[in-house]
């Protein structure tokens, strides 16, 4: 502080100071506020009683009330008392109008009261564009708070931007808005206009900035709040919804299902597991997609039976009836159903005890099941395997998954609704596997007597006991099933039907059924067994039945059309012949005839089995220019390949039997074809066709019409026995075939032959390729083979080219 001994200079004076509270009063306003401490309000009626100028400083702290001047900010303001008022109280209220920043130099107590010797603080006043710019961003700034804060003083702020003098502006504005005492303080202390309005430009930035940011978390703040009351609001809504339409509100709901849950006889594992989800499921919001979710799994829970049972016939008299009721013929295989049936009576989990039916189709498999399923009074349940590739559609998939739900084993036995329905797994041959894993090996588990009890869907996540269910397999061919698998399974072989019991069949079963399931009464028309026989023969070739029964069907269905166009008369009863058969049916679909309609060179018919049961296939083989060759054409496996291999170089063999001369065989090609469709299951069974066919077209000697023929040959000629044997006879029976040549090997395999079809063929027992020949060609005498053809060329030797593919 700077000493002065006795005059001050101009600018410094003496002045009564008041220390004040929470403002900073700013030159060029107005201001009123009370006075009430001793020490101001003598320094006021002293300033009264001079020339009622004041010096007003802001102490550092409001809270204290009597300040040393160390306490009181250096730079205040002085000012014009222009009213003074005492009030009842004792404080005086005083309206002062600030003239000019001041700057203490010594600050006294003079019996009670403040004096200062302060200095005049000029007005620095610059002038220039900077400051004009400064002026008008200062007034967007304060339009632009004014926006974001309608409360504020709107007027005062307008009123202080009006002031001419930028100087004024600035403190009025200071003084106005509503900014911490600190840096209000701050503005006073800076003496340059300039600076000061900068320093305005930035605290109305900040100001601004923090109004919008209350602004904007407002907003987000009222947008939450509105989203909750929406929801809220919907939710009221459905509720009341739902009352209205009878429903049950949530709570009752969850009650409910809570009961379900207890009654459901679940284990103690999935009660568990269900009771936690419920819980769960009371913490979520209703109608929510998680909600949805837990819903769904406790409901899957509730539905598969867990104790439900339906009461099974133990009665095995009572079981052969039904079995009798529902199929014709199958004695064998009904016998051993019985068998069977008794032993699961006897014994809890008979060892590889799954009943697998194999055979072609429309034989009667799926079917069976349906009966065995009413013969024990267990429900029934058919999943079908063809094309199931994905371990999970077994097994089902977690319940992360979107969309989840149980494997179709557990959907079965939703479906059947009891712990022990018959459960036919159809088409087991056509179960593939790929990298989503192998469905065979889940199929495993649940066919295991050992593991199946503690069956895990992936999705139910709890064990469920399979063990009470009667699984039942059916397969077409054997050999596309794991061997794993086919470990577990009793195999059971439906191979076809012939002629006659087909005729029965469609008698006892097929017609009836069509009959009702076409609306027809079986009094008013009559089948005769001449018009079955015309659809067994003309209209379908196969092993099993399901083409006649279509066929039935469909002469049922036309007959419903006209019994419906013009009503039959009463008592008129409608017949259905063979000739009506062909009217409904329209032209004949297959001819009851040998393959070959006579006898041709190098043209040999062989039985195959294939897995729509036995068929009838024919080789051809001709001879073309050459060097000794032999094409393959067809779709033939390896096993086919080598076969005919066997069956050239055995023919070869016999040249000189056969009276061919070995260097015609050298100069020629064969060319064998064995056409698509009719390729065998069984490899080698079609070796002494393809021999008979070569050796046809080199002895230039037509094969016998109506002879058919299976058996593997090897080199030596010898001929081995093949499978399939009563497939591959009935396969011949439908078609007309009348002569079969059959590995002697093969014999014991006759017992299981229809008699009937056994007596319609001249069944030819062979053990060589010689005895085939003999009984397969014509027998006129090979000469004209090498004369005939073209001249045998000697001179040109050339050897054998091998077989090749095509
Ligand atoms: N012996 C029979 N007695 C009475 N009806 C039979 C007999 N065999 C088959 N059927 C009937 O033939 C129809 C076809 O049988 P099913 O569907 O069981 O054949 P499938 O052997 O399962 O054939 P696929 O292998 O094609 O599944 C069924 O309507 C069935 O009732
Ligand atoms: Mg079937």
């Amino acid at each position: 502080m700077e000493e002065y001994s006795d005059r001050p200079p101009a600018d410094v004076a003496w002045y009564p100071m008041v220390p004040i509270r929470d403002v900073v009063i700013f030159p060029f306003t107005k201001v009123a506020f009370k006075i009430g401490r001793a020490g101001s309000v003598r320094a006021l009626e002293q300033a009264l009683a001079g020339d009622r100028m004041i010096f007003l400083a802001t102490q550092h702290d409001a809270t204290v009330d009597e300040p040393t001047p160390e306490q009181i900010y250096g730079i205040g303001t002085l000012g014009k008392i222009l009213q003074s008022q005492k009030q009842e109280n004792g404080q005086i209220k005083v309206v002062v109008e600030g003239r000019e920043r001041a700057t203490t130099v010594r600050v006294e107590n003079a019996e009670g009261a403040f004096m200062a010797l302060v200095r005049r603080a000029p007005v620095v006043n610059e002038e220039g564009t900077r400051l004009d710019a400064l002026i008008q961003k200062i007034g967007q700034l304060v339009e632009q708070h004014l926006r974001l804060a309608p409360d504020t003083q709107t007027d005062a702020l307008q009123t202080a931007l009006r002031n001419q003098e930028p100087s004024h502006l600035a403190d009025a504005l200071a003084s106005q808005l509503r900014i911490s005492v600190e840096d209000k303080q701050g503005l006073l202390e800076i003496f340059s206009t300039q600076a000061r309005l900068q320093r305005l430009v930035e605290l109305l930035e900040t100001e601004i900035e923090k109004r919008q940011l209350d602004r904007t978390i407002q907003t987000r703040v009222k947008r939450q709040m509105e989203k909750a009351q929406k929801e809220y609001y919907l939710n009221e809504q459905i509720k009341a919804i739902h009352k209205e339409l009878g429903r049950k509100d949530e709570k009752a709901e969850l009650e409910e299902l809570k009961k379900k849950i207890e009654e459901a006889g679940m284990t103690d594992e999935a009660k568990e597991k269900a009771m936690q989800e419920l819980h769960r499921l009371e913490a979520m919001p209703p109608m929510s997609a998680e909600g949805t979710v837990s819903r769904t799994y406790i409901d899957w829970l509730i539905s598969v039976p867990w104790k439900q049972k339906s009461k099974e016939i133990k009665d095995l008299a009572k079981a052969e009836e039904v079995l009798n009721e529902d199929h014709f013929g199958l004695a064998k295989i009904k016998e051993r159903i019985l068998e069977y049936l008794a032993v699961r009576q006897l014994v809890k989990n008979p060892k590889g005890s799954i009943l697998c039916f194999v055979g072609p189709p429309g034989v009667g498999k799926t079917s069976l099941g349906k009966s065995i399923a009413r013969a024990t009074g267990r429900k029934f349940v058919r999943l079908s395997l063809g094309g199931v590739r994905d371990e999970a559609e077994i097994r089902g998939h977690r319940r992360t998954y979107i969309g989840a739900l149980p494997g179709q084993i557990i959907q079965m036995m939703k479906k059947a609704g009891a712990v022990n329905p018959v459960l036919l797994l159809d088409e087991v041959d056509k179960l593939g596997a790929d990298f989503r894993g192998d469905p065979s090996a889940a199929l495993l588990e649940v066919l295991d007597p050992e593991q199946n009890h503690t069956f895990q869907d992936h999705y139910l996540d709890v064990e469920y006991d399979l063990s009470k269910v009667f699984f039942i397999a059916t397969a077409n061919v054997l050999h596309t099933i794991p061997p794993a698998l086919q470990d577990r399974l009793e195999i059971l072989r439906l191979s076809g039907y012939t002629e006659r019991e087909k005729l029965e069949i469609a008698k006892r079963h097929l017609v009836p059924k069509q009959a009702e399931g076409n609306g027809l009464k079986p009094d008013q028309f009559d089948f005769t067994d001449e018009g079955i026989l015309e659809v067994i023969r003309h209209y379908t070739r196969e092993a099993g039945v399901r083409n006649l029964e279509r066929e039935i069907g469909s002469c049922c269905r036309k007959l419903a059309r006209k019994f419906v166009s013009e009503p039959p008369a009463e008592n008129a009863k409608d017949s259905i012949d063979a000739a009506r058969v062909r009217e409904m049916l329209g032209p004949i679909k297959f001819r009851q005839q040998g393959i070959a309609a006579q006898s041709e060179i190098g043209l040999a018919t062989g039985l195959a089995w294939t897995e729509i049961g036995g068929e009838v296939l024919q080789i051809e083989a001709t001879l073309v220019k050459g060097r000794g060759g032999v094409t393959l054409t067809g779709k033939l496996g390896d096993v086919m390949q080598e076969s005919a291999q066997a069956a050239l170089t055995c023919i070869r063999a016999r040249a000189e039997r056969l009276a061919m001369s070995l260097d015609f065989i050298r100069k020629r090609d064969l060319h064998i074809h064995i056409p698509e469709g009719a390729i065998p299951k069984d490899g080698p069974s079609a070796g002494i066709t393809m021999a008979t066919a070569m050796a046809s077209a080199l002895a230039h000697v037509p094969v016998r019409k109506n002879v058919a023929m299976t058996g593997e040959i090897t080199l030596r000629g010898k001929v081995l026995p093949i499978g399939g044997v009563k497939e591959k006879l009935l396969a011949a029976h439908r078609f007309g075939i009348d002569t079969i040549i059959l590995p002697k090997d093969n014999e014991k395999d006759l017992v299981e032959v229809p008699e009937e079809v056994r007596d319609s063929l001249n069944i030819n027992l062979v053990e060589s390729i010689d005895e085939v020949l003999s009984y397969a060609l014509e027998d006129s005498v090979p000469t004209a083979a090498a004369t005939d053809e073209a001249p045998p060329l000697w001179n040109t030797e050339q050897p054998s080219q091998g077989i090749q593919t095509r």
